[in-house]
C-alpha cells in the first residue's frame, strides 16, 4: 500500500441503519448514540482505492436488527429479477458447445449440475429468481435475512464472507460456477482477501459477477451522503484492475447501472481474454475526470463543506415560511447529510418512510421521527426534503398531485429547491 491521503471527514456519525426506538431515544442525547465514529475517508495514490480509515466493527452493522430490505421497493425487485434472469440464460442455462441445443429448455425437470453462490443475499431477491434447479448456495451475515433465504430452501451461511468461509462453502459443495454479489464488496474492508476467496471457490471458467455504487458517480454528483458505515470503499475502475488482477481475476465487462446513484456492474473471470471495449472507455473516462489525481479528492472535500452551507441556507429560508420541512424516505445517505449538517427535529419536523421496521422510529444520531407516508403526507407540509433521492423520478411522478403546492427540496448535484 502507498501514499495515501486523507481528502474528506464527515465528522462523527452513528450507524447509518441504526434507527432508535422511543426507549433508546429516551435515554440518549443527539449525538450520544451507541457506536458513534469518526468517518473519513482517504485515497491511496498507489492503488488507487478510495476507503474509509475506520470503520467501526462489521458485527454493530451487520446483526440480526439490520433493516434494509433489498425487496422494499418494487425498482430493485426488478432490478435483481432482470439480472437474476441474465444470469440464468447467460451462465446457468446454458450448454456450452451443444451443437443442438444453446440453453437447457425450461420444461425440463432434470437438475442441472451448476453451482451458483451469492454474497450477501439479503432476503433473496436475486438468488430466488436463480433457477431452482441449480444449486443456489448464499451467504448472509444478518440473521433476520439469513433466515428468509434459508426457508425459502436456500442453503444460507449466516456468516461473513472472507477465506476460512469459502473453503467451508468449497468443501460442502464444491467449486462455483457463478458468484454474484450486489452492494456487498464496498462493505468489506479487507477487500483483498475478498476476492481472492472468490477467486478460490471459482471454477476456472465460472463467472464473478458483481455490482457497487461507481466512485466517478458519487464525485459528479458530489453525493457524499452515499458515504457511511458500510460503504467502506467506493470503487473506480483503476482501484478494480490493480485489486482484481493481484488475485487473479480480470475484468471482462463492465456496464453502468443507475441504481443507487450510479453503480457498476462488473463481468470478471479467471480469463484474460474476451476483454470488452466497455473498459477502456471506462477507463479513458475516469483518467479524463482526474480519478488518479490526488488534487480532485481535495477538491471534492471542499466542494462538499460549500453543499452542507447551501443546503442549510435553503432550510432555514424555508423554515422560516412557517410550513413544516419534512423528509422523503428513512435513508442511509440522509443519515450522513443530518448527522455532518447538523440538521435535527427543530429542521426536519419528521421523515416518512414506507419501511414498517423504520417507521414509529427515530432517525440515527440527530433523532428525527419517522411516520408511515399514510401519516405524514400531510397538508401541513411546506416542502420535502428527498432523502431517497435515488428514486427521485419514481417518487417525484408518483407524489406529483400531494406535492402540487409544496417545493422539493433536493441535495444532488448541488442543494437546491425543483
Ligand atoms: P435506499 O435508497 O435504498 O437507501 P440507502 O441505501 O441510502 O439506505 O432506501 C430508500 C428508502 O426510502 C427506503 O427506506 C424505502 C424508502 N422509500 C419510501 O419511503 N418511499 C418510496 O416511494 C421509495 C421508493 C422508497
Amino acid at each position: 500500500m502507498g501514499e495515501k491521503i486523507a481528502c474528506l471527514n464527515l465528522g462523527q456519525q452513528p450507524l447509518a441503519n441504526k434507527f432508535l426506538t422511543q426507549k433508546e431515544v429516551d435515554k440518549t442525547l443527539p449525538g450520544e448514540d451507541i457506536g458513534m465514529y469518526n468517518l473519513e475517508y482517504q485515497y491511496d495514490i498507489d492503488t488507487h482505492l478510495f476507503s474509509m480509515i475506520n470503520q467501526p466493527p462489521k458485527e454493530d452493522m451487520f446483526n440480526n436488527t439490520y433493516p434494509y430490505d433489498s425487496s422494499g421497493s418494487q425498482i430493485m425487485v426488478e432490478h435483481f429479477k432482470t439480472i437474476a434472469n441474465k444470469i440464468n440464460k447467460d451462465y446457468v442455462l446454458k450448454i456450452p458447445n451443444d451443437p443442438f441445443l444453446s440453453t437447457i429448455p425450461n420444461h425440463s425437470t432434470d437438475k442441472i449440475n451448476k453451482n451458483i453462490l451469492e454474497i450477501g443475499s439479503n432476503n433473496g431477491p436475486f438468488i430466488s429468481n436463480i433457477d431452482d434447479r441449480a444449486n443456489r448456495i448464499a451467504v448472509e451475515p444478518c440473521d433476520n435475512f439469513a433466515q428468509i433465504t434459508n426457508d425459502m430452501g436456500i442453503p444460507t451461511y449466516n456468516k461473513f464472507w472472507n477465506k476460512e468461509l469459502s473453503y467451508e462453502i468449497m468443501s460442502d459443495h464444491g467449486l462455483m460456477d457463478v458468484v454474484y454479489a450486489a452492494n456487498c464488496m464496498c462493505h468489506i474492508s479487507d477487500i483483498k482477501e475478498a476476492f481472492y476467496a472468490v477467486r478460490s471457490i471459482l471454477n476456472n471458467n465460472g463467472v464473478f459477477i458483481f455490482e457497487d455504487p461507481y466512485l466517478l458517480d458519487m464525485l459528479n454528483l458530489c453525493s457524499y451522503d452515499s458515504l457511511y458505515d458500510e460503504h467502506f470503499s467506493m470503487f473506480s475502475i483503476h482501484s478494480l484492475t490493480k485489486l482484481l488482477n493481484s488475485v487473479g481475476l480480470y475484468i471482462n465487462k463492465i456496464e453502468h447501472l443507475d441504481v443507487h446513484g450510479g453503480s457498476i456492474r462488473i463481468y470478471t473471470s479467471c480469463s484474460n481474454k474476451n476483454i470488452d471495449i466497455s473498459i477502456d472507455k471506462f477507463m479513458h473516462t475516469e483518467s479524463l475526470m482526474g480519478i488518479n489525481k490526488p488534487i480532485t479528492y481535495k477538491l471534492f472535500g471542499e466542494k462538499v463543506n460549500n453543499h452542507r452551507i447551501l443546503l442549510l441556507n435553503i432550510l432555514e429560508e424555508q423554515k422560516s415560511l412557517g410550513k413544516k420541512i419534512i423528509s422523503y424516505g428513512a435513508t442511509s445517505k440522509s443519515t450522513t447529510i443530518f448527522n455532518y449538517c447538523g440538521i435535527g427535529p427543530d429542521i426536519i419536523d419528521y421523515i416518512t418512510d414506507t419501511t414498517v421496521a423504520k417507521q414509529d422510529k427515530y432517525s440515527p444520531g440527530v433523532h428525527i421521527p419517522i411516520i408511515s407516508p399514510e401519516e405524514g403526507l400531510t397538508e401541513s407540509v411546506g416542502s420535502i426534503f428527498l432523502g431517497a433521492w435515488n428514486f427521485a423520478d419514481y417518487i417525484m411522478d408518483k407524489e406529483k398531485d400531494y406535492a402540487i403546492n409544496k417545493k422539493w427540496i433536493i441535495n444532488v448535484p448541488f442543494p437546491r429547491i425543483v
